[in-house]
């Protein structure tokens, strides 16, 4: 005689390492108010198709109502045999109300069960990382708009290309981030679909009113096939992909971060907040939370490929190897979940000097060109142009904006005295005032449309 829920058609047991290698109970209890809720709302519908009287569907949802009660309060006892958090929930409520339980499981299986209590828990947990994803986005844009003022230099190919605003910087990775929290709505609209009432692959032969149970769980919509619903983890890879792509962006912010905090930069200093030292090298501070935040984008997207693989050459339908997408979910929610709320830590707390004296004039040498452009020259040949004055400046071992007028006009005659205009990073950066530029007014645009991306998420 089987205790398991699937024991009728059995007469041998599992071989215990059989067993513990098929249990998700271990992991998958994080789901136990998703699966009372869906079960709460289960018995409603039964009850309306007639399927449970309204005494048995109260003393149904009183049970139910005692094991959220031992869950909240953690002292709900797992026993062998719970093989899942489904498992477990109505092995207790037979334990609780005797022979009703035995009617909760009508019509539905662990395959609609299993994807809508991921489903409700996923949905929660998105709308979490929104908030954490929108704190790190205003922190960063305020952090900006107070810095505006701050000039930086700008590097391509890690190497000194043009000066810009800090705030520019900044909000270069906070666009980044306006998409990751776009991208999560997106996807949460998907997550939002109501599998309940599958069954196990070809739907409920009972007057199941799906609609209802979208409405009790506050679903967007009704699955369309049951097929699709029950076999289908698209939602959970989507999620995977949007945690890897998300950290990815953290992890250039993080990157940047590293090397600006170095004594060779100088740029930021890291809170004693999120840093730490060496247990040898008393001298040492070292940004312990900027190099996490750099791993776990790896660890996210190891999760992320290795349930493509899983999915990859699967057949239709569910699977037992569907079960491998609760570890995956969790971990990339519980490691996005940190990074934001590190990130937003050290965004708020670092401190920044130095910048602005790190400038230098060969920065300005595009300007220059664009000095030239100004007078009517083509800019092929004004950037040849001011490359030979490049050039000269090395071979004199001097900086570029110690040049004479003598000897820039040597390199080209419509070099004049108000040349020495170029050499001005402040009204440098100025010039860059189309809309994305590193102007004042243009990062002061940036602030602004993303406050209202903030307010509006
Ligand atoms: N623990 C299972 C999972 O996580 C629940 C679904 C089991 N369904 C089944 N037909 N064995 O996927």
């Amino acid at each position: 005689e089987g205790s398991k829920l699937w024991g009728g058609r059995f007469v041998g047991d599992n071989d215990p390492i059989m067993e513990k290698f098929n249990a998700s109970i271990a992991y998958d209890q994080r789901m136990w108010d998703a699966d009372i809720r869906g079960s709460k709302a289960y018995v409603k519908a039964l009850e309306k198709a007639k399927l449970v009287t309204t005494d048995e569907m109260t003393q149904i949802l009183q049970g139910l109502d005692q094991i959220f009660e031992e869950w909240s309060k953690n002292v709900f006892v797992i026993k062998p045999g719970d093989e899942d958090i489904h498992t477990a929930n109505e092995r207790r409520l037979k334990e609780l109300i005797g022979t009703p339980a035995g009617k909760l499981h009508t019509g539905r299986s662990r395959n609609d069960q299993v994807v809508t209590d991921m489903r409700l828990w996923l949905r929660d947990a998105i709308s979490t990382l929104t908030d954490n994803a929108l704190q790190l986005m205003s922190t960063m844009v305020e952090r900006a708009a107070a810095e505006i003022d701050v000039l930086f230099p700008g590097y391509t190919h890690m190497q000194r290309a043009q000066p810009i605003r800090w705030s520019h910087w900044i909000l270069s990775h906070a666009v980044a981030l306006s998409r990751d929290v776009d991208r999560l709505q997106e996807i949460k609209k998907r997550v939002s679909v109501l599998p309940l009432g599958s069954g196990a692959i070809a739907g409920t032969p009972f007057d199941i009113d799906r609609e209802q149970l979208r409405k009790d769980l506050e679903f967007d919509g009704i699955s369309l096939n049951s097929m699709d619903a029950t076999g289908q983890r698209d939602f959970v890879a989507e999620f995977l992909f949007w945690a890897s792509l998300c950290l990815t962006h953290l992890s250039k912010m993080a990157e940047d971060l590293m090397l600006y905090s170095t004594k060779e930069f100088s740029f930021i200093t890291l809170s004693d907040a999120y840093s730490t030292g060496s247990s040898l090298m008393p001298q040492k501070k070292n940004a312990d939370s900027l190099e996490l935040i750099r791993s776990k984008a790896g660890r996210v997207f190891g999760r992320c490929a290795g349930f493509m693989m899983t999915l990859k050459g699967l057949p239709s339908t569910y699977n037992k190897d569907l079960q491998e997408d609760k570890e995956a979910m969790f971990d990339c929610y519980d490691t996005v979940h940190a990074v934001l709320q590190v990130a937003t830590g050290v965004m708020s707390t670092l401190e920044q000097s130095a910048m602005t004296a790190a400038l230098s004039p060969d920065m300005l040498a595009t300007d220059l060109a664009y000095y030239l452009v100004r007078k009517g020259m083509p800019f092929r040949e004004a950037h040849g142009i001011s490359g030979k004055a490049v050039f000269a400046a090395e071979s004199k071992n001097i900086a570029l904006n110690q040049l004479t007028v003598a000897d820039l006009s040597a390199v080209s005659p419509l070099f004049e005295s108000d040349v020495s205009s170029v050499w001005d990073y402040r009204s440098s950066v100025e010039q860059y005032s189309a809309p994305g530029g590193t102007a004042q007014r243009s990062v002061a645009a940036q602030v602004e449309h993303l406050r209202t991306c903030v307010l509006q998420a």
